[in-house]
């Protein structure tokens, strides 16, 4: 039996989530309120049968692991450590190599650990930073944020950190490694950071991975130095503040994305603790990634400058693409035509008055900043008042580029109501009939569920008879194998308008490893062995060696997509089967949930039927 196993059959799902959530038995199951969002009648469902939960409001769901990580905001490492130690399960010793690498991380990690401590003992005590502490004090900090931030100041020296963390038992390699040093051409080092402003900057679980360093002498050039990428630090997956907000972007359910270090720091201390900030880049999927574990309600406050607006509606195209969508049927006079992926997101854009940042709007006017948020505009309402801005709304070509651009976005908006009362606004400004506008809308939705219909036509392939768990196997195994076929899989699934490959394509250990893989492709100096218990790469390792048959890429891919489709008919099945005995359940108590559970099960279907018509293909 794996690890894995073993942890699920020695905790009781149900003693596990009940330790958050209050639940209450009902019938078989146990219910109780959804701690993923916002709800005043529970919806959210413990099964104890099937080791698994799901809730029927925001439809999330899974088994004991994925709980832990979600509501812990833990990676899959953590939560099996984590519930190992409770169910008191040794976690198999790791592999001299594990061990090495690990030890490296661990080295640089300690070595920044120790460059953070020294800054901030300097920033606090050393003469030398009279001038940054005057500084922070004139930008409005408290001695606690610079506690909490752990700031810190570099000397203005060209050895002295190397010195210092010389001292301390690390090389000068080590230091190089960490970016803690520049090479000098000619050979030998400097110190990266000095007379600056340090910034630690951390991961998930607040660990040290990179600085960012503020000039104090406004000669100095650029304004922030920021560590060099590294073994730790990737800049495009960080979230600046991240480990201080996910607390509560998960209570106020809403994540303030912000562009700078100040704009975090300083609405943290105002009490605005859900903000964080991308590292002077764009918003990524991977950030997003990171801030939909948390919450479904993203809010963008940005620089009003061009350069702010292209970096927002990029970032906003981003979200579109990374965000979590939500399978909704779409019925033409004659009945249900298809199933149309809308938004499950809430994103808003915040526009700061000229020449206020977030910081600066807070010191100044809290209940200014407070008025912004609370009228923050609706993406769609913003992209169209930047359209309005771009095109000339008074000539027919404008307009229909401006209706183009904004159909998608209307596609998107889950409340049908909302939908139309947006179509009606955006008719009414552009001084169009707003009937031929949702026409035209409508249209695009039953294009969409036409073309995926006539699919249905073309002869069935012979289906393979594998069980699930081979499957799974399968599919992940031709992922680990050729990488390129997961992003080839996911353009076929987006163009049957199908949910890319996700967690929930797979179960139990194969889910573990599918996300240690997705671990690893994110944190480049991850090896798999750095995330799987050493029974689970021994399972990997197996697969890998399988000999396969000489295929394009194409082709794999389109086997992994095929796989991956039955997997979700056979769990759609299952998970109907579930909705079917709940109605029948709410029904013989009088529960008006009955309702829901149906609107729940015809969904599942309508999403039935797409998988199916997409492996008739
Ligand atoms: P800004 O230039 O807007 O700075 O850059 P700021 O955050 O408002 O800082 P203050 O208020 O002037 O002190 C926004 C973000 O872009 C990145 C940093 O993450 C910064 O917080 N940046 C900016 C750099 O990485 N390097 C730079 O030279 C400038
Ligand atoms: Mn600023």
């Amino acid at each position: 039996m794996s690890v894995v196993d073993e942890v699920k059959e020695r905790l009781d799902i149900v003693e596990v989530i009940g330790r958050h959530v209050h639940l209450q038995k009902s019938g078989r199951y146990f219910k109780g309120l959804c701690p993923f969002h916002t709800e005043k009648t529970p919806s959210f469902y413990v099964f104890p049968d099937t080791q698994g939960w799901h809730c029927f409001g925001c439809n999330k769901g899974g088994d004991l692991f994925t709980f832990v990580m979600d509501f812990e905001g833990l990676d899959f490492r953590s939560a099996l450590e984590e519930l190992a130690r409770r169910a008191g399960v040794e976690l198999q010793p790791r592999t001299p190599e594990q061990v090495e690498a690990e030890s490296e991380s661990e080295r640089l990690r300690s070595l920044l650990e120790a460059a953070a401590a020294y800054y901030h003992t300097l920033l606090l005590t050393a003469p030398q930073a009279a001038y940054a502490r005057a500084y922070l004090e004139k930008r409005g900090f408290t001695l606690e944020t610079i506690k909490t931030f752990r700031l810190g100041y570099s000397l203005n020296d060209w050895d002295a950190t190397r010195a210092y963390l010389f001292g301390k038992g690390f090389s000068v390699a080590e230091q190089l490694k960490a970016g803690m040093l520049v090479e000098r051409e000619g050979g030998g080092t400097f110190d990266r950071f000095r007379n600056r402003l340090m910034i630690p900057i951390c991961d998930r679980r607040g660990r040290v991975i990179a600085f960012g360093g503020r000039v104090l002498n406004p000669d100095d050039q650029p304004k922030y130095m920021n560590s060099p990428q590294s073994v730790l630090f990737d800049k495009s997956n960080v979230l600046f503040g991240y480990h201080l907000a996910n607390q509560a972007i998960r209570e106020a359910d809403a994540a303030i994305i912000v562009e700078g270090y100040m704009d975090v720091m300083i609405p943290h201390q105002a009490g605005y603790k859900n903000v964080v900030a991308p590292m002077g880049t764009a918003l990524t999927e991977a950030h997003l990634q990171q801030l939909q574990r948390l919450t479904k309600r993203f809010i963008l406050a940005l620089d009003p400058d061009a350069a702010g607006i292209h970096g927002t509606l990029q970032g906003l195209e981003t979200a579109r693409q990374t965000l979590d969508r939500e399978w909704d049927a779409v019925f033409d006079p004659r009945g249900l035509v298809g199933v149309e992926g809308r938004l499950k997101a809430d994103i808003r854009v915040v526009v700061l008055p000229e020449g206020r940042d977030p910081d600066e709007l807070i010191l100044e006017d809290r209940a200014r900043w407070e008025q912004l948020i609370a009228n923050s505009q609706p993406i769609v309402r913003f992209v169209f008042e930047q359209l309005l801005k771009q095109e000339d709304p008074r000539e027919p070509k404008g307009k229909a580029r401006i209706v183009d651009a904004m159909l998608p976005l209307l596609n998107d908006i889950g409340d049908s109501v909302e939908r139309e009362a947006y179509v009606q606004d955006i008719a009414l400004r552009l001084g169009l009939d707003a009937r031929g506008l949702l026409d035209r809308l409508r249209v695009r939705e039953r294009a969409q569920a036409v073309r995926r219909q006539s699919a249905v036509k073309a002869p069935g392939a012979a289906g393979r008879t594998t069980p699930v768990g081979d499957l799974e196997a399968y599919a992940l195994t031709l992922f680990l194998r050729y990488p390129e076929t997961l992003s080839l899989a996911d353009t076929q699934l987006d163009a049957a308008q199908l949910e890319r490959i996700n967690d929930n394509d797979f179960t139990g250990t194969n889910r573990l490893i599918w996300l240690a893989w997705l671990e690893m492709s994110a944190h480049p100096e991850l090896e798999l062995g750095d995330v799987l218990p050493a029974d689970l790469l021994e399972q990997v390792h197996t697969w890998m060696a399988t000999p396969l048959p000489d295929m394009p890429l194409e082709q794999w891919a389109r086997d992994a997509v095929r796989t991956v489709l039955r997997l979700r008919e056979k769990r759609l099945r299952d998970i109907s089967k579930h909705t079917q005995s709940l109605v029948a359940e709410a029904q013989g108590e009088g529960d008006l949930k009955a309702e829901r559970y149906l609107t729940t099960l015809q969904r599942l279907s309508a999403t039935l039927c797409r998988v199916q018509q997409a492996l008739s293909r």
